[in-house]
């Protein structure tokens, strides 16, 4: 399974032949100014709330590739009032796609779109693949329904917020790795802003002194999982 990063809490997973996009959010994001959204394929995009550094690209994205993109409802309404034309609107539940059994999960964070719209509950992806199993957080704070994950799936890796600030941060990640019972995290929404800056050294420590791994990976970076 190929994960590729684009920065902040965007990211590529390409698993059974289809590729999953997630929270696209690159041109606003100067860090991530040497990735071209024109170069990007999608065959799902997954957003996990409203706010603008999640959905930033997902109108251009969405139309230039006919990504089918899936999300609240009260997201996906927006997406199509702006012209998107292939949409999979949830709740927290779960449903079947080609790429395999998708739940959409409770996020602790709010949800309104860039223009103040109404953006539903913000939530976190469980994909049942038949590769690998992965859980995506979205933007929340260590809660402790993240303990029904590993009901749910043996996950093989788990992508987490770790910026603080908005999220949690990599303390609280760590606990968050524990509920979820996954060793192998994937780190999101950090250095994108002054506020959510960290010490990269310093977190993969926590998760090392923990007996876990916390892979924060590089703009552009591709990684084999
Ligand atoms: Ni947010
Ligand atoms: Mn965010």
């Amino acid at each position: 399974m190929k994960f590729t990063f684009y920065g902040h809490a965007c990211f590529a997973i390409e698993t059974g032949g289809k590729k999953l996009l997630f929270d696209p959010f690159i041109t606003g994001n100067e860090l991530a100014k040497d990735i071209d959204i024109n170069k990007i394929e999608a065959d799902y995009i997954l957003v996990s709330h409203g706010h603008g550094d999640h959905v930033g690209d997902l109108i251009a994205i969405a139309n230039n590739t006919g990504a089918t993109v899936v999300a609240a409802y009260e997201v996906v309404g927006w997406a199509q009032q702006n012209g998107v034309k292939n949409v999979h609107p949830m709740n927290f539940g779960s449903a079947h796609f080609e790429f395999g059994k998708l739940h959409f999960l409770p996020a602790w964070h709010s949800s309104a779109m860039p223009g103040g719209e109404y953006g539903g509950n913000p939530g976190g992806f469980l994909v049942h693949a038949e590769e690998h199993k992965f859980y995506y957080s979205g933007d929340t704070c260590l809660m402790m329904d993240m303990q029904l994950v590993p009901r749910y799936a043996k996950l093989d890796f788990a992508i987490l917020p770790v910026g603080g600030n908005f999220t949690m941060d990599a303390d609280d990640a760590v606990i968050a790795a524990d509920f979820i019972q996954c060793d192998k995290i994937i780190g999101v929404h950090f250095d994108t802003f002054g506020y959510i800056k960290i010490d990269h050294n310093a977190a993969k420590e926590k998760f090392k002194a923990a007996g876990k791994e916390l892979i924060l990976p590089m703009i552009g970076e591709t990684i084999i999982l």
